[in-house]
């Protein structure tokens, strides 16, 4: 587990010189999700694939920017899938993107998952990994120094609420409503590595992406998004759904599946688990 931390590192420094070009360059690729990729989405992936490659334990690999998973040593155990920048389109506006792993143990699947990791590419650049505990790192001159451990509180003060509104369940939006008559502050930006990272750090809220009618199974996909932060959020006290399971309980039948998602505090994950099952 130590050499695929020591190769996220690496990645991310090496992602953080590729963020800082003056053109970002628009490819005329789409990725399996039908987004359109970057080159720098690309030279990413490329990245972080080429350093988990001198990985022994790293058995194969599944990515978004790839539409199928690759086996790099038949001899490793780990299962590494990962989102190599998440949030890209917003770089040209120049606000906070991020990479995510999820680190499976012998097949992937959330039953597998053994640690998970963020890395936020803002005005600094910071890592949170999880394993039994979610701990903090910041970048500073070239390593990553541990910063603190990371638990939330049993009820937050942020609301970052994902999905086209004109497209929610009348039940999804009247549950928003009430929090935010609750006094709840919102806070999206777009990109789920910072949303739920400023979840994570200022103690605690909510953050959804419900089914709309338009995605009725949800835009995030299980493997490199929703189940990395699912185990994060559990091993920081708080919880991850999807309306009314918990996320890690949930299978997969292709890489690039999605789930609809909800993270959060314990006091806000239990008021939807109450709104879904009196609604669904
Ligand atoms: O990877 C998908 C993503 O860009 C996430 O980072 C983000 O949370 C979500 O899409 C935003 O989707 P929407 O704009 O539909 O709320
Ligand atoms: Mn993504």
């Amino acid at each position: 587990m130590r050499d695929i931390f020591d190769a996220i590192q690496r990645s991310a420094i090496r992602i953080k010189d590729a963020i800082d070009v003056k053109d970002i360059g628009y490819s005329q690729q789409e990725n399996s999700s039908g987004e359109t990729q970057l080159e720098l989405d690309i030279k990413c992936d490329l990245i972080i694939q080429e350093e988990f490659s001198k990985v022994s334990s790293v058995h194969t690999i599944a990515s978004e920017e790839k539409e199928k998973e690759m086996l790099l040593n038949k001899d490793g155990k780990y299962f590494v899938a990962y989102d190599p920048l998440d949030g890209s389109s917003l770089i040209d506006v120049n606000l906070s993107v991020g990479s995510i792993y999820g680190i499976y143990d012998g097949a992937f699947g959330a039953e597998n998952m053994v640690a998970s990791c963020y890395v936020v590419h803002g005005p600094r650049v910071e890592m949170v990994f999880a394993e039994n505990k979610t701990k903090l790192y910041l970048l500073q001159a070239g390593e990553f120094e541990f910063v603190k451990e990371i638990r939330l509180n049993e009820k937050g003060k942020l609301m970052a609420p994902g999905g086209t509104q004109q497209n929610w369940a009348s039940y999804h939006k009247g549950m928003i409503d009430n929090f935010f008559q609750e006094g709840y502050r919102l806070r999206y930006s777009g990109g789920m590595v910072p949303d739920l990272h400023q979840i994570l750090l200022k103690g605690g809220g909510l953050f959804s992406y419900p089914a709309t009618s338009d995605k009725p199974e949800g835009k995030l996909r299980r493997l490199f998004e929703v189940f990395p932060f699912a185990f994060i959020y559990e091993k920081s006290g708080g919880q991850a759904i999807d309306g009314k399971n918990n996320l890690m309980s949930l299978g997969h039948s292709h890489i690039h599946d999605t789930a609809v998602c909800f993270f959060g505090s314990n006091y806000e994950v239990d008021r939807v688990k109450e709104v879904y099952s009196e609604n669904e």
